[in-house]
Formats: structure tokens, C-alpha cells, sequence
């Protein structure tokens, strides 16, 4: 693969969407606690209740992963790959005083419970395995839903990396949320971080960037995108050993200031789009010999240095236009 991304829109904005994110959702460890907590009352097989029989809402059931997959008397709820194609994403999303919000009575979903949900669709909506209920379950059904929980490639790589770092205390951590930024695990349990601003964009500048230094033996994943961060912050990337993925679009970052990411090792997918980035700056990437995706959407980057780029570091995967 080289450039030949470069004529498929779609694709580069699939892979603006996915560049964030890495780790995969493990439906039954961190999704189905939610379901069962918050729907499964009354999206259950049908069971008698002080004498009456008590159906399923709207004929759906979110207590087995082939009843999922079946849908309500309505049709399918979920679209694997589309959330927005999704009545169990989509209900949940409503305004809280539409007929149709999800859950209708009781605890709403939190904010990272609905993001947890939509990246899981995101992901193509597997169950890792996971049958739950099997009452009324036609014959067949279960093969659907028993491929095994298969890790994603960027799972192994996470595992790997895991190894080498201790998990960091919650003062550390809560010094740096002080600076605005949201600290997350990159999947339950693991003590490899995400970290972003995304709840103050405007307000991170490099030295709330800087901020995050105590953590940098566990940060793999930086999106500092649409923030008005400078070179400077990149100065502050370069010292995070362990980075596997920076988004950095749209910022005032400069050609010059690429510079400072060649010594990063684990650099995989770097995020250029909408900056004023141009050939020059390429040149920098050029010695980071573990980039597998660059995206360069709507910069100053022409065909000539993705080329460039391309053949110096093998197997890239660079996104332009
Ligand atoms: C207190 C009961 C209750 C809870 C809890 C609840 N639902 Fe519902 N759900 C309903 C009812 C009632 C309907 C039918 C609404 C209608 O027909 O207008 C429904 C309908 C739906 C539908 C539409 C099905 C269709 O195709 O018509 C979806 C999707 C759905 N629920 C998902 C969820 C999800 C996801 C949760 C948990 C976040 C949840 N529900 C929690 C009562 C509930």
C-alpha cells in the first residue's frame, strides 16, 4: 500500500474517524454491564410478573446476542458499522423528552457509556464469543454470534508495551486532569493512556500540554486536534517514548516543527489534516520508520512528497485530498 488512498474520499475520512481510537471494545467486559444495568428490565424474554405475562418492549430483546441481532417487531436495531443505522445507538442519543429516548424510565446512559457504545458499532458490533440468554433461540442462531473474541492488531501491539509500564498513581493522574486533560486507559484495566483535551480544545495551549509530562512512560495515544497548541507542544510528544498515535489536525503546527517527532520509535498514525503542513515537513517524516498512516487531508502536502514519503518509509499508508 502507498498512496493509492488518495482516491477514495470515504475511505480517508473512515480513517479520520478511526485514527483516534485504537484499543477494541470488548463487548461482555465493559458494554454488556451497561445493557444489562439499564435495558435489559424491559427488553428481556418474556417471563410472568406477579401473575402476567410480561412481553419484551416493542418485541425486543437486548438479553442474548442473536436477539440482538434479530431486532424488534420493528426490524433490525443494529447496523454493525453504523451507529446511526442503529434504534439501540440511536434511541439512546434522543432528546431526553422524545417518545422514542432510551432507557424511557430510569438511569440514562453516562457520556462514555454512549461512546463506548458507538465505537463498538463503529468497530463492527462483535460479541467476542458472547450468547447470553438462550431462551427462544432458534436453532442456527448461535453460530452467528460465536466467532471468539479475536484481538485487533493493535491489541497485540498494546499487550506487548503493556509489559514494560507500571500503572500510574491517581495523584499523577489527577495533576494532569487539573491541566484540562482527559486521561483514559486505552482499554479496562490496561496501564497504557489515552489522552485529550477535547472538553477544552481552545484552552489547550503547550503548557497545558506540558502538564502531561509525569505521565509519559504510558501515553500512547495524544489527540491534541483543533487545539491551539504550537511547535512547542510537539517538543513535549517527542519525550513520550511510547506514543503509537498523535492527531494533531487542524492546528498552527509548522513543517519546522515535525522536526521534533523523528526520534519517536512506536509512532504508528499521525494526524496532519487540515494544517499547514507541506512538503518540507514530509522530508521530517520521512525518519520515522514506524509510520503506517499519515493523513494529510485539506494541508499543503502535494502528490510529488506523498510519493516521496512513500518510498522512504515502506508499507505507509499516506491519506491526501
Ligand atoms: C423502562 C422500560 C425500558 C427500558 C429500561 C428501556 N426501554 Fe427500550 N423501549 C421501551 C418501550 C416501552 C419501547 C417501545 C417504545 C415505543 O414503541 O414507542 C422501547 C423501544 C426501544 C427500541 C425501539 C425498538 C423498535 O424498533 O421499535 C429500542 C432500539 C430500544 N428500546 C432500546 C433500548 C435500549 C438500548 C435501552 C437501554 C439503554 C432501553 N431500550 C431501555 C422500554 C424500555
Amino acid at each position: 500500500m502507498s498512496t493509492s488512498a488518495y482516491r477514495f474520499p470515504f475511505f480517508v475520512i473512515a480513517c479520520l474517524a478511526a485514527s483516534s481510537v485504537h484499543a477494541a471494545v470488548n463487548f461482555e467486559k465493559e458494554l454488556l454491564p451497561v445493557i444489562t444495568k439499564k435495558c435489559v428490565d424491559c427488553h428481556k424474554a418474556p417471563a410472568v410478573v406477579n401473575g402476567q405475562k410480561k412481553e419484551p418492549k416493542a418485541g425486543l430483546r437486548l438479553d442474548a446476542s442473536w436477539a440482538i441481532l434479530k431486532g424488534s417487531e420493528n426490524g433490525p436495531v443494529l447496523t454493525p458499522g453504523a451507529p446511526d443505522k442503529s434504534g439501540i445507538y440511536e434511541s439512546v442519543i434522543l432528546p431526553k423528552d422524545d417518545d422514542g429516548h432510551m432507557p424511557s424510565k430510569g438511569e440514562d446512559l453516562t457520556k462514555e457509556e454512549i461512546a463506548l457504545l458507538k465505537k463498538w458499532i463503529e468497530e463492527g458490533a462483535e460479541f467476542g464469543g458472547w450468547i447470553g440468554s438462550k431462551e427462544g433461540m432458534p436453532a442456527g442462531a448461535q453460530l452467528e454470534t460465536t466467532k471468539p473474541y479475536k484481538p485487533r492488531p493493535h491489541d497485540l501491539f498494546y499487550a506487548a508495551l503493556e509489559k514494560e509500564v507500571k500503572p500510574l498513581s491517581d495523584a499523577v493522574l489527577e495533576a494532569a486532569k487539573q491541566a484540562g486533560a482527559q486521561v483514559s486507559p486505552v482499554k479496562v484495566e490496561s496501564p497504557l493512556l489515552r489522552v485529550d483535551f477535547l472538553t477544552g480544545v481552545s484552552k489547550c495551549d503547550d503548557a497545558k500540554v506540558a502538564a502531561i509530562l509525569p505521565l509519559k512512560e504510558n501515553i500512547v495515544q495524544l489527540d491534541l486536534g483543533r487545539t491551539v497548541i504550537t511547535d512547542g507542544a510537539l517538543k513535549t510528544a517527542a519525550q513520550l517514548p511510547r506514543l503509537v498515535s498523535l492527531d494533531l489536525r487542524q492546528t498552527k503546527i509548522t513543517d519546522a516543527g515535525l522536526e521534533s517527532l523523528v526520534g519517536l520509535k512506536k509512532l504508528e498514525s499521525l494526524n496532519l489534516y487540515g494544517t499547514e503542513i507541506t512538503d518540507a515537513g514530509l522530508k521530517h517524516l520521512a525518519k520515522i520508520k514506524s509510520l503506517k498512516h499519515v493523513y494529510l487531508w485539506q494541508s499543503k502536502a502535494t502528490k510529488a512528497g506523498v510519493k516521496q514519503l512513500a518510498s522512504a518509509v515502506p508499507g505507509i499508508n499516506v491519506s491526501i485530498e
